[in-house]
């Protein structure tokens, strides 16, 4: 199944647990104002900003499935949210950003994209100076995440200490990363380990 096909049964109750870890994660790291603008990329069903939207101003949130902005917007309308808005496609390609962001965050998606060094770039584009880009992905695993999941062509999760050296060649400054959650799931009968880190670098110009 592809994620247009998962999007209506994607908030279980695992996602929904290690949702409110990560955007734990992410508060904690980032220090959030009331006025600050963000954005999610990657945002499937919005699990992680549904979390957050009451310490931002706005958040845009972008994905290139149809299916999971569908199950976003709905759920946006639902709770009678007015400060997210969900839009659908591929950054630079559908998606043009012509705001500034204080702070833009992702979870779980960057793993799913092949040129990560382009996407992190036009996201380090619109960062505000000063803004924070905080990274949620799994650390470095041996393929089995994805066992399930034919036709996957992205990444076995990162290396941070690769992932840290990309950022700092797109200027990012005072990056960090840390591990913070361990968990396990059954992929086609077998019990895989994983673990996620966060990772954030600051936009100082
Ligand atoms: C594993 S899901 C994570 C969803 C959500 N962030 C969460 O934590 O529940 C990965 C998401 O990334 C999206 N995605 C994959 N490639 C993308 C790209 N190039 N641009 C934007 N979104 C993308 C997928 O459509 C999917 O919704």
């Amino acid at each position: 199944m592809g994620f247009n096909e998962d999007a209506a049964i994607w908030d279980s109750d695992l996602r929904l647990k290690r949702g409110k870890a990560i955007s734990e994660e992410i508060k904690s790291y980032i220090k959030v104002k009331g006025d600050y603008k963000a954005l999610e990329f990657g945002c499937g069903t919005g699990i992680i900003s549904f979390n957050l939207y009451d310490s931002f101003h706005h958040i845009d949130l972008i994905d290139t499935s149809e299916g999971m902005i569908e199950v976003l917007n709905s759920k946006i309308k639902q709770r009678n949210i007015n400060n997210m808005r969900g839009i659908c496609g591929e950054i630079n390609k559908d998606i043009i950003l012509e705001d500034k962001y204080d702070v833009i965050y992702t979870s779980m998606a960057l793993h799913h994209v092949e040129d990560i060094y382009e996407v992190l770039k036009s996201l380090t584009k619109v960062l505000r100076k000063n803004g924070v880009l905080c990274i949620v992905d799994l650390d470095e695993e041996d393929g089995k995440f994805h066992k399930d999941h034919h036709g996957f062509n992205g990444h076995n999760g990162f290396n941070q200490e690769k992932l840290k050296n990309i950022l700092c060649e797109l200027g990012l400054k005072d990056i960090e990363s840390r591990t913070f959650y361990y968990d396990e799931k059954v992929v086609e009968g077998e019990k895989v380990n994983y673990a996620l880190f966060s990772m954030i670098g600051k936009k100082i110009l």
